[in-house]
């Protein structure tokens, strides 16, 4: 059985991807400071949970492990804002602290994270992989640092950087701050939609295309590279006009302050590499309101990231 660590396996994505590759056949290790609820009992034999900052990681961590992913960051721009100095460390130097003690403990496979977000704003139809990178953000930033210290041990170990478009669907660790899960949720609940700007164009991905890209990367170790992952390039506006078509019910209120990033994604390398995507934002709208439906919807505090971060990160 292929064993594989996951740093900041208790958040959104990493909760999923955990339960996601025990179904498909792997042991998982989850190491995580642990922000938000572990989901997992201690029963579970195949997925343990180490508590425990990624800057304290040790090569007995990764003792019997050969492939690596890396979540584990504050993970957007408004929770990056909230403490500037904890955001780099953990984004950026533990990071390089990871990937020393990947390189002493001669793992085979990293997979890091990083985010669309890196190429900030851009006119350009077709935003591929080698386009300029102008992040705006601390976080943007963070992840495009991020991607070049992975890039210097690609002679130690196959390497893949992941640019996600921002994910959209459910999670045991739910968030409800993310474009397509935040306006879902005010719709089933508010039936308002709060449309901040409204032109400004952002690349979706929902979370099962995520957890099966992880696959098809673990299971062709000899892919490295940057991947962008991001099928459905919609203005803000338009994702609104999904829900409301979706949903019925809900009334569009446009707001005049927005946050200027703007990009497609142009995720033609992964598709040629062979990868199918399956999801649409469509099908993360309909799990939504299932699960709030069927009263399991998340919506604790922990869901909204900045808000809750704003105590446990204090300057
Ligand atoms: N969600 C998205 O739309 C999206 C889009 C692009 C990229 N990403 C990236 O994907 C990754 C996962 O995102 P997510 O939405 O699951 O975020 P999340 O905030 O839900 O999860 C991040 C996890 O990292 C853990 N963590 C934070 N600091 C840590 C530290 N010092 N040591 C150990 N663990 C630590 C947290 O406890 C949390 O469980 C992040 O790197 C994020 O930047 C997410």
């Amino acid at each position: 059985m292929d064993k594989v660590l996951i740093t900041g396996g208790l958040g959104y994505l990493g909760t999923e991807l955990s339960k996601f590759l025990v179904k498909n056949g792997y042991k998982v290790k989850i190491l995580d400071i642990g922000y938000f609820n572990n989901k997992f009992g201690k029963k579970n034999k195949n997925i343990k949970v180490i508590k425990k900052d990624i800057d304290n990681i040790n090569s007995k961590d990764l003792k019997g492990f050969k492939k690596v992913i890396h979540l584990a960051a504050i993970s957007n721009d408004p929770a990056a804002l909230l403490n500037s100095k904890i955001t780099w460390e953990t984004n950026v130097l533990s990071t390089l602290k990871l990937l020393d003690i990947c390189k002493l403990s001669k793992i085979k496979q990293f997979i890091f994270v990083s985010s669309g977000s890196v190429y900030g704003v851009s006119k350009k139809k077709k935003v591929d992989e080698n386009t300029e990178l102008v992040p705006l953000s601390d976080y943007n930033k963070t992840k495009m640092v991020g991607e070049k210290i992975v890039n210097n041990y690609k002679d130690f170990f196959s390497t893949v950087i992941l640019r996600p478009g921002t994910i959209c669907g459910v999670s045991d660790s739910m968030r409800l701050d993310l474009t397509v899960n935040a306006m879902t949720y005010s719709a089933i609940t508010k039936k308002i939609i709060t449309v901040n700007g409204g032109k400004q164009i952002r690349p979706q991905v929902h979370i099962k295309d995520m957890l099966n890209a992880f696959l098809f990367f673990l299971k062709n170790e000899k892919l490295q590279g940057t991947y962008n992952i991001g099928f459905e390039n919609y203005s803000i506006l338009k994702v609104a006009k999904i829900i409301k078509k979706k949903l019925r019910f809900p009334k569009i209120y446009i707001k005049k302050e927005f946050d200027v990033r703007s990009y497609r994604l142009f995720s033609k390398k992964i598709l040629t590499k062979g990868f199918k995507h399956k999801f649409k934002v469509e099908d993360a709208i309909s799990d939504i309101f299932e699960k709030y439906k069927n009263k399991k919807l998340n919506n604790s505090e922990q869901s909204y990231r900045t808000k809750f971060l704003s105590k446990k990160l204090k300057k």
